[in-house]
């Protein structure tokens, strides 16, 4: 009975929904419809970015903590029309009309002039990047090839590949050095670049010139979650159509990230059972001339690092209100603070390069943390010390699977996983990035490796999402 019960289940999920509208495009195009073959009935879009919906802390978890449901995508949207596209950027409130190359741009749309850049897509003209956290999701799509420009300073660019092609000038680099904050200067700069290359696209921080001529600006680095921050690469596929391969991408990093989660829940769990406590993180680093800085974390949807906290089933180290001094608006504590706050702590994350110097000067304050003297001490500097800011944002699931190895709740039967983000300051060297296999990776998709999550097959919490659905469906059909 219920295995004929699930047979159609299966079938049913199997059959497409709609057997009458087969559409004649398949795929999103990688090229101009050609002349003569538009048809006005056919979507050119097939394949379509839909926000991400996180599943891991949207319901009640199993220690009774509830979050609201919510489509995670703040500030991203991106609607499909036949023949075009129009992404939004809420946080600077701009749009962008992508027509596909070989179909007009609406009449309408364009009247309306409320379209900050309207653009032919596939792109072609190349782009310009202003900021790190922009290259890994461009460098995932394969298209590295694009980018024609680095505007900003070089020697924060970790991508090896990328630093190859600026190196060989095939990627032109904006930057005076000699006057790198002369914003009149850089104004010049662009502009000439422009004219350069009258069709490139720059791509814009959040809170880059929203306004400029030619920028699309991107937001991602200020969405709430980091699987809302990894959607962006929607944004970028938009510009390619390939939508097909960014949800691909997107669904894959979201299920080892989802992955990583259940395990650490399952573990901490059974932890709790045994009345053992989690691991505390301390996340501090100090700033010279500021003191130190820690975690605020009063959701877990504050800062990056709260969320990595949460997804691995650990406590980390919240200023309380009032601790500490507020230099414009940044909150620092001294030494007695930092003390008092976290010398029991069983981890700590210095998230920077910076532990070596400040060690030698503040020696004897920090011996006495109980997470230096168990040499549980981590920095970020496990792929170098600027890879952290760049290309991290393309495996998000990768630091979390790495943060959740790092206080002990990570699967302990499976593929045994590699830390690559975090490294133990005492006992592991400061890593580097692996070298661009030239030529050939150049034009490759990047693939982040260590993103293997071997669920837990047994114990509380560990049933796949697949089986908890068809458990679901059979007890509806049998209720
Ligand atoms: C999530 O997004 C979908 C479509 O993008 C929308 O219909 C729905 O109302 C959104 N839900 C929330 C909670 O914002
Ligand atoms: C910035 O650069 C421009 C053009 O090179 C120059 O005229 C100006 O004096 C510079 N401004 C400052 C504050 O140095
Ligand atoms: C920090 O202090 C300034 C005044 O010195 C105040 O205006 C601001 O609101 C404070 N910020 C926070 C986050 O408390
Ligand atoms: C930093 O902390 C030290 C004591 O630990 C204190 O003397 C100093 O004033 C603090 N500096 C700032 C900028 O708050």
């Amino acid at each position: 009975m219920i295995t004929a019960l699930l047979s159609t289940f299966a079938i049913a999920l199997l059959l497409p929904l709609n057997h009458a509208q087969v559409p004649l495009e398949t795929v999103n195009l990688q090229g101009c419809v050609p002349s003569g073959e538009l048809d006005a009935d056919i979507d050119y879009f097939p394949n379509k970015y839909t926000p991400s919906f996180s599943y891991v802390y949207s319901d009640i978890d199993i220690f009774g903590n509830k979050f609201s449901p919510d489509n995670t995508t703040d500030l991203l949207e991106i609607t499909y029309h036949k023949t075009y596209k129009i992404v939004t950027n809420k946080l600077v409130k701009k749009s962008y009309l992508l027509y596909q190359c070989g179909t007009e741009p609406p009449q309408d749309e364009v009247d309306s002039g409320r379209h900050h850049l309207i653009l032919s897509i596939p792109h072609t003209g190349g782009v310009a990047i202003t900021e790190t956290p922009q290259i890994p999701y461009i460098e995932l799509l394969g298209k590295r090839t694009e980018i024609v420009a680095y505007i900003g300073n070089p020697s924060f660019v970790a991508s090896p590949c990328m630093l190859h092609m600026m190196e060989e000038n095939t990627i032109e680099t904006i930057f005076n050095p000699e006057d790198p904050y002369n914003a009149t200067n850089n104004a010049l700069l662009t502009a000439a670049f422009l004219e350069e290359n009258p069709e490139a696209i720059i791509f814009g921080g959040p809170f880059g010139d929203k306004d400029g001529d030619r920028v699309l600006s991107v937001a991602a680095t200020q969405e709430r979650t980091n699987v809302a921050t990894f959607d962006w690469i929607a944004l970028y596929a938009a510009l390619y159509n390939l939508e097909g391969m960014s949800n691909e991408i997107i669904s894959q990093s979201q299920a080892s990230y989802d992955c990583s989660s259940s395990n650490a829940a399952s573990l901490s769990f059974a932890k709790k059972r045994r009345l053992e406590e989690s691991p505390v993180i301390l996340w501090a680093q100090y700033f010279q001339g500021y003191n130190w800085s820690v975690a605020e974390c009063p959701t877990w949807d504050s800062v990056y690092y709260c969320e990595y906290a949460k997804h691995c089933g650990t406590t980390i180290i919240s200023r309380p209100e009032g601790v500490g001094s507020n230099v414009s608006n940044y909150w620092y504590l001294n030494d007695e603070e930092l003390l008092e706050l976290g010398k029991d702590a069983d981890v700590w994350i210095y998230a920077s390069s910076t532990w070596d110097t400040v060690y030698e000067q503040k020696k004897e304050l920090m011996d006495q943390f109980k997470a230096v003297q168990n040499e549980a001490v981590y920095d970020t500097q496990g792929q170098g010390s600027n890879a952290w800011y760049e290309q991290r944002y393309a495996e998000y699931d990768v630091v979390g699977l790495d943060m959740c190895e790092l206080v002990g709740l990570g699967n302990p039967n499976g593929v045994p996983h590699e830390r690559r983000w975090f490294r133990n300051v005492y006992t592991e060297p400061v890593g580097q990035l692996e070298q661009c296999n030239i030529p050939y990776e150049i034009s490759q998709p990047y693939v982040p490796r260590g993103a293997q999550c071997t669920p837990l097959t047994s114990g509380v919490g560990a049933v796949s999402t697949v089986s908890v659905l068809v458990a679901a469906v059979i007890f509806v059909l049998l209720g």
